[in-house]
């Protein structure tokens, strides 16, 4: 795609990755590199990439004090900065081990504090608390052959992107992690294929129904 003007015009098209590793040097690091050199093969220099740690965030876990019932917004100021992640992001990617047959707890605590967007949207009839629709994939390392756990996270994504107006459209998984290193070429070909899917969505995919 280069620097050509694209359908959307200049208009520059932001990703979003929220790593779960806490190892900077696991598979998910590798996966995440991964995606941001295809990135910036793929896009144009204009087109932004901005990554945050769950661990590094560290947002406390949501205490359901039914405060976003009433108010949009958290009762914790901690989550601003991936409220304004999300609200601009085009491009979600959410990068996490399996854990437990889920997500590490940081980036658990993440997706539960979405609930104020559920809440904004049906409590307070907000229609889309996210405003951009948003193209998602799924980033996912797992230590043992079974990917029981990949189904189950799959399901948690599908919930929260709803109210984040996000659309989850891929899963690349590492399995096996523990005796097998992760497919790095080939993982590079599908997120190609991947980026060019998402360059020729113009805007962005459907948005969510309501
Ligand atoms: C606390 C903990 C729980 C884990 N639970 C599972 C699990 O349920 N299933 C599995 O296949 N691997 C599990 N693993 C292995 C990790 O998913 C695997 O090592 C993965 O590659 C870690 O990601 P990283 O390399 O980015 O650190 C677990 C690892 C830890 C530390």
């Amino acid at each position: 795609m280069g620097t050509e003007a694209g359908p959307q015009g200049l208009e520059p098209k932001h990703a979003l990755v929220v790593t779960g590793s806490p190892r900077r040097r696991g598979v998910i690091a590798e996966l995440v590199d991964c995606f941001a050199a295809q990135w910036r093969a793929e896009m144009r220099p204009e087109d932004p990439l901005r990554i945050i740690s769950a661990y590094e965030a560290a947002v406390k876990p949501c205490i359901y004090c039914g405060y976003c019932k009433h108010t949009r917004g958290c009762v914790y100021e901690d989550f601003l900065p991936l409220d304004q992640a999300f609200q601009q992001a085009d491009f979600l990617v959410v990068a996490s081990p399996v854990f437990c047959l889920g997500f590490p707890a940081p980036l658990k605590a993440i997706l539960d504090r979405t609930q104020q967007y559920y809440e904004a949207k049906f409590s307070l009839g907000i229609k889309n608390p996210i405003v951009r629709p948003k193209y998602a994939l799924f980033l996912v390392a797992f230590g043992s052959p079974d990917s029981r756990g990949v189904a189950m996270m799959e399901e948690q994504l599908r919930l929260v992107f709803h109210v984040l107006n996000a659309r989850l459209k891929h899963t690349i998984m590492a399995r096996h992690t523990d005796k097998v290193p992760p497919d790095l070429p080939n993982v590079k070909t599908t997120l190609q294929e991947i980026l060019r899917d998402f360059a020729t969505c113009r805007g962005g995919p459907p948005a969510v129904e309501t």
